[in-house]
């Protein structure tokens, strides 16, 4: 299986962002609160006569690029400082447009529920449909509905341990081959991985290396141009890579389609081809394609951020890491199946609190399609609105000391995830809620769980992680951390 990290095009691509990044503080400090309080705050737009609504209060920030900066460098935190200042729902600059921030427990539950349905998925569709045009999460409504029904059929319980079946050779093939006793950048290492799992169980690897080079490389390129900043497809700049890269991933599923939809195989392909409601709705040849490029997507950055956030708190708190090792070695040599994988407790703790501290996913956007009211403020129809669910993570509401790395709070005993329906939300809330979530959560404990039986891993005792928010979350630095084999 061709791994990325082996391929020449790997070769000098660190987000140019991230390089900026590393000389600024990594947290929302005193002289930043300081400096945003100079923005004048406005009201977004006058709330309707006679109605007890407010009006959504926020700042523009720089001319152009708003509060673009600003959310690169901080990410959640910058959200949390905006939720601190404003409450629930406020209004910034940002991207060339303004948007709403929508935050805290009680208003992400009215957004994502009881208000959903003035709320579409365009947010989505503005940033992204150039190159994952009619995947599942940028649709909307009752066409949402019925794509989504269908879809369930490929993630059964079933169905994913053949999934899972599929994770372990291609884990065994390579993570006893990383380099040991050096500082190295994981970040890059479990992308590769995460790529080459993606290729395995979802393609079954269709076409051989020749393909699976070619569709790796534009499914990068495709997930890059998702968050250019030039977003017409000049020639040389990343927007047009990612259409070519898209075109290509039409013309590989095609060309596989026909195999795929007579071969019922154990891989995702097949599934999405197999996949039928009860009362017999099933994907056109359009449809499967169209949302295997989206699964790709949505799979592949998520694990691999979850993992590597994990891999690094596991660093840092090496009592953990000997606690989910000593549960790995009590399963011994071998893959192991899904109910193994479920058994392993601490992982999963370890993961939850990751997820709580790091979320993958830390805004969902969505689209006003009629004027609404969230938490009392009034919202026009065509407003962007970001929905903010790593804020809720750090609610004092539903944690204690939110800021510290403490998995135990998930345990059956405290249950601190419970405080607040929307309290803890990585995988989001309501209709749209991640289809993905249980087989992204096997496959992180699957890496992990290889990982643990493998090697032991530090980090120095003062480093500290950054994340560069372009797009997802991902280490500035790579995230180095000194394997040794044991
Ligand atoms: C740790 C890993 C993952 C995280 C944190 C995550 C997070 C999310 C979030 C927050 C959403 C909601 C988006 C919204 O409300 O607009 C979402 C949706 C989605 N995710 Fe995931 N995801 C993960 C893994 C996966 C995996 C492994 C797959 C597929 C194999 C997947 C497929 C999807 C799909 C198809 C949607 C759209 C669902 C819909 O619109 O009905 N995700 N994910």
């Amino acid at each position: 299986m061709t791994n990325l990290m082996h391929s020449p095009m790997k070769k000098g691509r660190e987000r140019l962002s991230s390089v900026l990044l590393l000389p600024l503080p990594a947290r929302v400090d005193d002289t930043w609160r300081h400096v945003s309080d100079w923005w004048r705050v406005s009201d977004l737009t006058p709330a309707p006569a006679g109605s007890e609504l407010s009006p959504v209060q926020g700042t523009a920030g720089l001319p152009l690029l708003g509060h673009t900066v600003d959310y690169i460098r901080f990410g959640s935190d910058f959200t949390r400082a905006r939720y601190e200042r404003f409450g629930p729902v406020s209004w910034m600059g940002a991207f060339g447009t303004q948007m709403v921030i929508v935050a805290g427990p009680e208003a992400t539950q009215e957004a994502l529920t009881t208000k959903a349905k003035s709320l579409s998925q365009d947010g989505w569709t503005d940033l992204i449909d150039a190159f994952f045009h009619r995947g599942l999460m940028l649709m909307s409504f009752d066409e949402h509905k019925m794509h989504r029904r269908i879809m369930q059929e490929a993630f059964t319980r079933v169905r994913l341990a053949g999934y899972v079946a599929q994770l372990g050779p291609t884990l065994e093939a390579s993570v006893p081959g990383w380099p040991v006793d050096t500082p190295t950048r994981l970040y890059p290492l479990l992308k590769g991985l995460t790529l080459d799992v993606a290729t395995q169980v979802f393609m079954a690897g269709r076409g051989g290396s020749e393909d699976t080079t070619a569709i790796n490389e534009a499914f990068v390129a495709t997930v890059r141009a998702a968050s250019s900043i030039v977003r017409i497809p000049l020639p040389g700049t990343r927007w047009r890579a990612g259409v070519r890269g898209r075109a290509l991933l039409e013309d590989y599923f095609a060309r596989h389609l026909p195999a795929a939809r007579n071969g019922h195989g154990d891989d995702l392909f097949s599934g999405l081809c197999d996949a039928r409601t009860p009362e017999g709705e099933a994907f056109s040849d359009q449809d499967v394609i169209n949302h295997m490029i989206f699964l790709m997507m949505a799979a592949h950055d998520t694990s691999t951020i979850t993992t590597v956030a994990a891999a690094y708190f596991l660093a840092k708190h090496p009592e953990w890491q000997d606690r989910a090792r000593a549960e790995s070695d009590r399963l011994g040599e071998g893959p192991l199946d899904i109910d193994e994988l479920e058994s392993l407790s601490t992982i999963d703790l370890v993961i939850k609190e990751t997820l709580r501290l790091v979320a993958p996913v830390p805004i969902v956007m969505r689209k006003a399609t009629e004027d609404l009211a969230i938490a009392g403020h009034h919202i026009p129809k065509g407003t962007l609105v970001a929905v903010a669910p790593a804020v809720n993570h750090f609610d004092r509401s539903c944690w204690t000391e939110p800021d510290a790395f403490d998995p135990d709070r998930f345990s059956d005993e405290r249950r601190e995830g419970h405080t607040h329906r929307f309290g803890w939300i990585p995988f989001g809330g309501g209709a749209h809620k991640c289809i993905g979530l249980h087989f992204g959560t096997l496959e992180v404990k699957a890496i992990l769980h290889h990982m643990l039986r493998e090697y032991t891993w530090t980090v120095p005792d003062n480093y500290e992680a950054r994340w560069d928010n372009t797009s997802l979350p991902i280490p500035v630095d790579g995230l180095p951390i000194t394997l040794t084999r044991r």
